[in-house]
């Protein structure tokens, strides 16, 4: 025990950076599980905004450490520059962040291959092209080069070399790209290495270490329940595991190591890219929720697809991560609507479901539940009690009907704009 875990619960920027970063003040270790640059993260402080890719986004509380896990797929551009921007802001980073020696890299080649599938395939599925995809299938095909694999002159250039002849036979052959020259490959991964050097460790080890020695951890999930490889609405997917399996394998905690599951949900629903999303507003109501949450990619600025609260979804997500705990944000966004909608169930063939399915989800219709919405600006309420009569009962219907504890409410982009629910 001495571990709590953030999942996305829902389709991805669910504000989980604005509660991991809540959550870092009461804890020792900071950990990234899986996922890469295809995350946008974003941390408000006192007004002045971060964004994270990569680094735990519990970085900015001074005397935190922070790890990537190895399930973690690591863009060596994407890090590189998201340190020295923390340097160049004066955090200091050293001996504060570490990083597996199992976590895999991603290069040029696979950023290369992520754009040429995406642009060659029918059904696009609206990557954020940053690699992910390729990194993690070269891992499965046990191709991929890892962060401790640098330090090895013989596996780094017998690694190396076979990934960029294969990856260059897809882009030339396949793709009519142009390839990459080795040598810029080569000289990408040495200077990284330099780079990196005291910051690659065995992880796991660290991290029993430090749950042994009594200090507390807390596991940062990227992307969401919706978006997991396995239970999400495949292939309209990310290539890892944002679930709670995924937050073990890729950080080497064990089951028994977890004390509490928060589950991070909007309190409306975001996706971004491809794929089914039932409850899906694309007209008016759609166009003020993404202006007034400020739904672009914190990544590729894309605009995010904007609907309606998910009772089945949210379930499933419950029920696949173990969700101990809900922590509701965005709520200030709803305020100003006459009516609020809520998925309470769907209609599949005829016959009302409860449940998610995740494989058949084109073709399910939501079957709504209408509540009274709110005029009040809600952005300076700082407790329950505060928030007007029908934003608690919103939010009591949406705790009801989960079977998850309410237990915090973010109300604004800002560090500050937090409270917890009795
Ligand atoms: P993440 O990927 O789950 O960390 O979420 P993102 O950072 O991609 O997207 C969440 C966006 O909503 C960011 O711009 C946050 O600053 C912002 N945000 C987070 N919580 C709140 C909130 O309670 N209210 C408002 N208005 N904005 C929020
Ligand atoms: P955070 O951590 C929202 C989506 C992409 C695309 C699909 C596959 O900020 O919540 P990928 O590049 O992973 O192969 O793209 O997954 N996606 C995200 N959507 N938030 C994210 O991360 C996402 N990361 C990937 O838009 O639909
Ligand atoms: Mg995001």
């Amino acid at each position: 025990m001495g571990c709590i875990v953030a999942i996305g619960a829902q389709w991805g920027d669910e504000g989980k950076a604005k509660m991991i970063d809540f959550f870092s003040k009461d804890t020792d270790i900071i950990v990234r599980y899986q996922g890469g640059a295809n995350a946008g993260h974003t941390v408000v402080v006192d007004g002045v905004k971060h964004v994270f890719h990569l680094i735990p986004s519990g970085i900015l509380h001074e005397g935190k450490v922070c790890v990537i896990g190895n399930g973690v797929v690591i863009d060596p551009e994407v890090l590189l520059e998201e340190m020295e921007l923390l340097e160049s802001k004066g955090i200091n980073l050293k001996g504060r962040l570490y990083i597996s020696d199992a976590a895999h890299i991603i290069l040029p080649l696979h950023k290369a291959f992520d754009e040429a599938m995406e642009e060659f395939r029918s059904n696009k599925i609206g990557t954020t092209r940053r690699g992910i995809g390729p990194a993690y299938s070269d891992k499965c095909l046990r191709i991929g080069l890892r962060m401790g694999d640098m330090f090895d002159k013989d596996i780094l250039h017998e690694r190396l070399t076979f990934d960029i002849t294969l990856k260059n036979l897809y882009l030339e052959k396949v793709f009519s790209r142009n390839p990459f020259p080795p040598e810029k490959i080569f000289a990408i991964v040495e200077h990284f290495r330099g780079k990196v050097k005291d910051m690659v460790i065995n992880t796991p080890h660290y991290l029993h270490t430090a749950l042994d020695a009594g200090k507390k951890v807390l596991l940062e999930g990227a992307q969401g329940f919706a978006l997991d490889i396995d239970h999400g609405t495949y292939p309209f997917v990310t290539s890892s595991n944002p679930t709670i399996g995924g937050a073990l394998l890729g950080s080497g905690l064990n089951a028994f190591d977890i004390e509490k599951i928060y589950g991070i949900t909007k309190a409306y629903i975001t996706r971004v890219g491809e794929g089914p999303f039932p409850t899906e507003e694309k007209g008016e109501i759609g166009e003020m929720l993404r202006t007034r949450g400020g739904e672009f990619g914190a990544t590729t600025g894309r605009p995010r697809r904007c609907g309606w609260f998910d009772l089945p979804l949210i379930r499933q997500a419950r029920r696949i991560n173990g969700i101990t705990d809900m922590a509701l944000t965005k709520l200030d966004v709803l305020s100003g609507l006459q009516t609020i909608k809520i998925a309470a169930a769907y209609r599949l063939d005829g016959k009302q479901i409860d449940y998610f399915p995740s494989a058949q989800l084109h073709r399910v219709e939501p079957v709504y539940t209408e509540m009274p919405g709110w005029q009040e600006d809600i952005s300076a309420c700082t407790s329950f009690a505060s928030l007007p009569k029908q934003a608690q009962n919103y939010v009591r219907y949406i705790e009801k009907e989960s079977g998850i504890k309410l237990s915090i409410i973010s109300n604004g982009a800002d560090r500050k704009s937090t409270f917890s629910v009795p």
